[in-house]
């Protein structure tokens, strides 16, 4: 198999996943889930969103937030961020790095930020060029890159020219969302294979959603394709409240599980990610798909639990 021997996880719960919530998550446990993420070995966290609060009312603390948080040395906290609005927002929370997003399908761009997907990238470049001046990186998001509920299969091309926009900007890194749950590996092979070359190892991540169970199939197919960076949301949390059937990210500890077995390094600590997704779990009062919460890591001695000897 040809796999890479690193791979860097973004770890997006607290946003993606929070964001899906159908309540919301208080402040100071917010805190505290981001400050135990920082523990775990994690680079790079995605803590909130400068959207319009009365559009996701789950993250209308990003202010306080962002200000509050004690910044761990070394890890990237990064927000997202819809429009200019947004990013003056963000610029005055402290983020140093944003996260742009469109969908590669017109429809759900609609829904999701009531803009044609041409109007979003217009907002971008505006937003681009304050954000390039100011020394904050970018990523940016091509939302149901697979394909959305509302127009079936998006069109890899559609993705491209979009991919394509997001560079001339300066943006440094894409993530193909799977908002929705509909790629599979063969659509994840062939994406990655085609993006690749427009972006390069160290500028695409994918970003899966496991929707209908095929989320670490999906992240398989784009490592051997060649992808080296992975959004996930701690215990499997959340989902884009457009559409509502969206579920959660790929659980990070499952993927970061299945790395490590691989002989893959994530420079993760697997125990400290676990109790993580444990604490997630008792913030949002309910059951996370995440496995590794209660089937633990292999412990290939056989006996007695891994991480306790
Ligand atoms: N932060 C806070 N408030 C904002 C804002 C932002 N980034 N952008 C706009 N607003 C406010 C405006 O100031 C205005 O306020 P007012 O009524 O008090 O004057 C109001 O929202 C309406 O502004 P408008 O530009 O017409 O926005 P809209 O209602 O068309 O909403 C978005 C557009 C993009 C702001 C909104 O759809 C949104 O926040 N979407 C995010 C969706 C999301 O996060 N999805 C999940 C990620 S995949
Ligand atoms: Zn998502």
């Amino acid at each position: 198999m040809s796999l890479p021997e690193t791979v860097t996880i973004v770890e997006v719960g607290p946003r993606d996943g929070l964001q899906g919530e159908p309540g919301f998550v208080p402040t100071n446990e917010k805190l505290e889930l981001i400050e135990r993420l920082s523990e775990t070995g994690l680079k790079r966290i995605e803590i909130t969103s400068f959207v319009r609060p009365r559009t996701i009312p789950q993250l209308k603390d990003s202010e306080e937030l962002a200000t509050r948080l004690r910044r761990k040395p070394g890890i990237i906290y990064s927000a997202l961020v819809p429009n200019f609005k947004g990013l003056e927002r963000a610029m005055q929370a402290g983020i140093g790095e944003i996260a742009l997003f469109v969908s590669a399908s017109e429809t759900h761009n609609q829904k999701n930020v009531r803009m044609s997907v041409g109007e979003s990238l217009n907002g971008f470049r505006r937003i681009a060029e304050a954000a390039v001046s100011h020394g904050i990186r970018m990523r940016g998001y091509v939302v149901t890159a697979f394909g959305c509920e509302y127009e079936g299969r998006v069109p890899p091309d559609k993705v491209e020219a979009i991919v394509g926009e997001y560079r001339g900007m300066g943006v440094h890194e894409v993530s193909l969302g799977d908002t929705t749950g509909m790629a599979n590996p063969v659509m994840v092979d062939e994406l990655v294979r085609q993006m690749l070359p427009v972006m390069g190892e160290t500028g695409l991540a994918l970003h899966f959603h496991d929707t209908r169970g095929t989320g670490l199939a999906n992240a398989l197919a784009a490592l051997q394709a060649g992808a080296h960076i992975f959004d996930c949301s701690v215990g499997g949390l959340g989902g884009c409240p457009y559409p509502s059937i969206s579920t959660g990210n790929i659980a990070t500890e499952d993927l970061v599980g299945m790395l490590h077995e691989m002989g893959i390094e994530t420079g993760i600590d697997l125990d400290r990610l676990i109790d993580c997704a444990r604490y997630a779990k008792s913030i949002i009062k309910r059951d996370l798909p995440g496995h590794l919460m209660d089937a633990g890591r292999i412990c290939w001695k056989g006996m007695g639990q891994c991480g306790q000897e």
